[in-house]
């Protein structure tokens, strides 16, 4: 059995007995006035953050979401585009497929808005999306792609890159590691479809995103998520897990290099009015400017007077590259 398979047999068994907690950090679930998640939807909440960015999502945007889980998330994306086809939801498991259907069929009792046709749940899975080149707005995923060996996860990045409209967002959700997770746990096939030992670094895993051709990643947020302790997981040291949420925009990759924002600012604190770094950036003394980690290098090294601002992991759009 490849590893792929062992994942798809362990979700078969989670989605015919509901898992609480396999994956959701401890936040506040997304609430949305006039939306009620069924309670066995809310059961099978597989993922580690969230991937619906509630100000994005104007103009009912066409959304495909890969690994369906319950279709909590895809009940949600439905909340916004609101219309026939408007979530295309792909799974390989068919017990996956079965109770997400399930469980938006309850939701229609519970939402006067909803309607099970927007959301079209489909066989398929994230290597091989069954839609065409350049037809969505939006691609999601939450906790399934850090499941994947690195080869397949840079097919699946390319396959999300080529049925995003030019433009386009993919919305991610996964688990990183604090430092590289030993053979012993990545080869644990089980421990890797639970999530918990095929994370990347923040590293490897923004390099993977930007080798699949995603011109600018933003990070939306980054908390601790488990932690991989030395007593039930043969290790000298503890190793602690986090989620992070990511929007990477399908935009061509500059000359100089992606644009990757974290939340830093750069801050100009000379005599002058301004600093012009006569490279786009107009800084006005005193106020706080977005910029992206490429440009906080390049302004790092241009005078004493910038203030470069630390990352705060959550980044909501502003910046200039
Ligand atoms: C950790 S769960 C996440 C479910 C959902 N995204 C959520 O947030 O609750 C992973 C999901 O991916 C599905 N899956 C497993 N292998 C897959 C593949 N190769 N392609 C697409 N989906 C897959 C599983 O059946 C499951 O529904």
């Amino acid at each position: 059995m490849t590893y792929l398979e062992t994942a798809a047999k362990f979700y078969s068994e989670v989605a015919q007995t509901p898992q609480i907690g396999l994956c959701c950090v401890q936040s506040t679930p997304l609430q949305l006035p006039g939306l009620i998640v069924p309670q066995k939807m809310k059961e099978m909440n597989y993922g580690c953050g969230t991937t619906v960015h509630p100000t994005e999502l104007a103009d009912q945007p066409t959304v495909l979401y890969v690994g369906v889980g319950g279709g909590l998330e895809a009940l949600q994306f439905a909340y916004f585009s609101r219309r026939v086809g408007g979530v295309i939801a792909v799974d390989p498991v068919a017990a996956m497929r079965a109770s997400a259907k399930a469980n938006l069929e309850m939701a229609v009792i519970e939402n006067s808005w909803f309607d099970t046709s927007f959301v079209e749940i489909k066989e398929g899975d994230a290597f091989n999306l069954p839609v065409a080149d350049a037809s969505v707005d939006v691609v999601a995923q939450n906790c399934l792609f850090n499941i994947f060996e690195s080869e397949d996860l840079t097919r699946a990045l390319r396959e999300a890159f080529r049925v995003l409209k030019p433009g386009g967002r993919l919305q991610m959700s996964d688990p990183i590691a604090t430092r590289p997770i030993p053979e012993h746990l990545q080869r644990d096939e089980r421990l890797r479809a639970m999530c918990l030992s095929g994370a990347l670094t923040y590293d490897e895993y923004v390099s993977h995103i930007i080798d699949a051709g995603f011109g600018q990643v933003e990070i939306r947020a980054r908390r601790p998520y488990r932690l991989l302790d030395t007593h039930n997981y043969n290790l000298s040291e503890n190793l602690l897990l986090e989620s992070l949420d990511s929007v990477s925009f399908k935009v061509p990759i500059p000359e100089d290099g992606a644009c990757v924002f974290t939340g830093k600012t750069a801050i100009y604190a000379g005599a002058e009015e301004y600093f012009d770094d006569n490279n786009g950036h107009i800084l006005q003394a005193g106020v706080p400017f977005a910029i992206c980690d490429k440009t906080a290098n390049n302004l790092s090294k241009l005078s004493n007077d910038l203030i470069i601002t630390n990352s705060t992991w959550h980044y909501t759009g502003g910046g200039c590259c």
